[in-house]
């Protein structure tokens, strides 16, 4: 069993690297200014996550229980399939000026169909705060749904839609879920 100290190292990483991957798309397609803030808030959201992270560390730190075995495994597949998207969208995105659109919002999606969020999620339940757990579903239900809008509107893809409103509707099955609990 890992330590909650190790879970939530490895979550930050890949959470400020999907922070840096959006941000990098807001700069890339910043002359338009709808895109330019959806990948903002894209953005937004992972340094939220980053931020509520911290957060939990640093008080799990004072409590010295960060070497106390997690309440929550993450896959090493996940870990290693997060971080082979994040390699190629940054060695892909980062030189080039002429990025495709359509590339950065199935990034996006596959960033967003790995498991992460869901552990996330359930760190900051299980270590913080329900209501910032709520607050970052909602924004993550928001968010996406933003996704979902930019690839139907960019993208002539009804698969990629169709694999991002699965998504969407599974966040949104679990703010349900929370909210009634
Ligand atoms: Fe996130
Ligand atoms: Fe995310």
């Amino acid at each position: 069993m890992e330590s909650t100290g190790k879970l939530l190292r490895v979550t930050t990483e890949l959470e400020r690297r999907s922070m840096a991957l959006y941000a990098r798309f807001a700069k890339l397609f910043g002359a338009d200014a709808k895109l330019r803030e959806f990948w903002f808030g894209m953005a937004r959201d992972e340094a939220r996550h980053v931020a509520a992270l911290d957060l939990v560390s640093t008080v799990l730190d004072l409590e010295e229980k960060l070497e106390m075995a997690s309440p929550i495994s993450l896959e090493d597949a996940t870990i290693r399939r997060l971080r082979a998207i994040l390699d190629r969208a940054e060695a892909e995105a980062g030189g080039s000026r002429n990025f495709p659109l359509k590339r950065a919002l199935e990034t996006a999606l596959e960033i967003e169909e790995t498991e992460l969020e869901d552990k996330v999620g359930y760190l900051l339940k299980a270590l913080q705060d329900p209501e910032e757990y709520g607050r970052c579903l909602r924004l993550l239900v928001h968010d996406l749904g933003e996704l979902s809008y930019m690839i139907e509107r960019h993208c002539d893809d009804a698969a990629l839609l169709q694999r991002c409103d699965a998504i969407v509707n599974h966040h949104m099955a679990t703010l349900r879920a929370a909210s009634q609990a």
